[in-house]
């Protein structure tokens, strides 16, 4: 089945999933969403994809947040529900053992921002600009964004986004952790890459274990996060990985990882 709003690139290990609704800001219709997961289940079941990246199309949006037209005769039962399924994916994301960089090239507002939350790692364009402005609508974030972003750059800081609904340009994002890195948006596409790239060149069963050790501390409490360490850590003992990496800095040579 083709596409009408994500186009899927591929380019060696690395597939990048564009959000292909310029006209709207990329704002999140249900087709969009449905399209997303689909993308997402069918890059994980393809070996050949190590990493993926997430980006919008067109110079001004990565993604403008959920569309707000379905909004308008939204019930309460309904949102929850709305809520609901917007989580799933985004957790989804979030738990992919393939890396996810999200490629922020303009506007990331409200369910973009949550979005782009949900990936590991973020490159930002200098145009970009991040926010939550749910409580200009007389909502609040239901896609994650009252939970991921305290995570990440701290309580004072998302609340100041979130009680405002005001956004912040990239230069902020990254002083506050929200962006790994920023770029100029003709670079944005190559910055990504070549993160992508730096990743490639390590055990992708190591960084599987990491992005799931990371997340299981952080979903729960530091306790059993270490279990969740440790159990992993001894599943590195069982890969041909930690053999070759290993076995190569004894040899003093370079590893070629097998991604077993
Ligand atoms: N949902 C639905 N449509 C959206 C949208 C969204 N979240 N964001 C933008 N669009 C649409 C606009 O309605 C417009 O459509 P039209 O051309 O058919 O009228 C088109 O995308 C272009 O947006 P426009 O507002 O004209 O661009 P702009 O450059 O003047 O402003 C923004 C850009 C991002 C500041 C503005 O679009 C905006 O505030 N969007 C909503 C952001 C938001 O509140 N997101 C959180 C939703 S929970």
């Amino acid at each position: 089945m083709g596409f009408t709003t994500v186009v899927v690139e591929t380019s060696g290990a690395v597939q990048t999933l564009i959000l292909n609704r310029p006209d709207k800001l990329n704002a999140l219709n249900s087709t969009l969403l449905a399209e997303l997961r689909e993308a997402l289940e069918r890059a994980q079941e393809d070996a050949s994809v190590k990493v993926l990246i997430l980006t919008g199309a067109g110079p001004k949006a990565f993604v403008a947040g959920a569309d707000i037209a379905e909004f308008a005769d939204m019930t309460p039962a309904e949102a929850v529900a709305f809520s609901r399924r917007g989580q799933q994916l985004f957790d989804a994301i979030e738990r992919s053992p393939k890396p996810v960089i999200a490629a922020v090239n303009g506007f990331a507002l409200g369910g973009g921002c949550e979005l782009a939350m949900a990936c590991h790692l973020r490159v930002a364009a200098t145009t970009a600009a991040f926010g939550q402005p749910e409580v200009k609508l007389g909502i609040i974030p239901g896609y994650g964004g009252t939970q991921r972003l305290p995570r990440l750059v701290g309580r004072g800081r998302a609340l100041e986004l979130l009680l405002t609904g005001r956004t912040i340009d990239a230069a902020t994002a990254l002083s506050w952790g929200l962006a790994n890195r920023v770029a100029e948006p003709e670079a944005l596409r190559q910055a990504a890459l070549a993160l992508a790239e730096e990743i490639l060149g390590v055990s992708s069963v190591a960084v599987g274990y990491c992005l799931e050790a990371v997340r299981a501390g952080l979903a729960g409490t530091q306790e059993q996060g270490m279990e969740a360490e440790a159990s992993l850590f001894g599943l590195c003992f069982a890969s041909e990985d930690r053999r070759e990496g290993v076995g190569a800095f004894l040899e003093k040579r370079k590893p070629n990882f097998p991604g077993r």
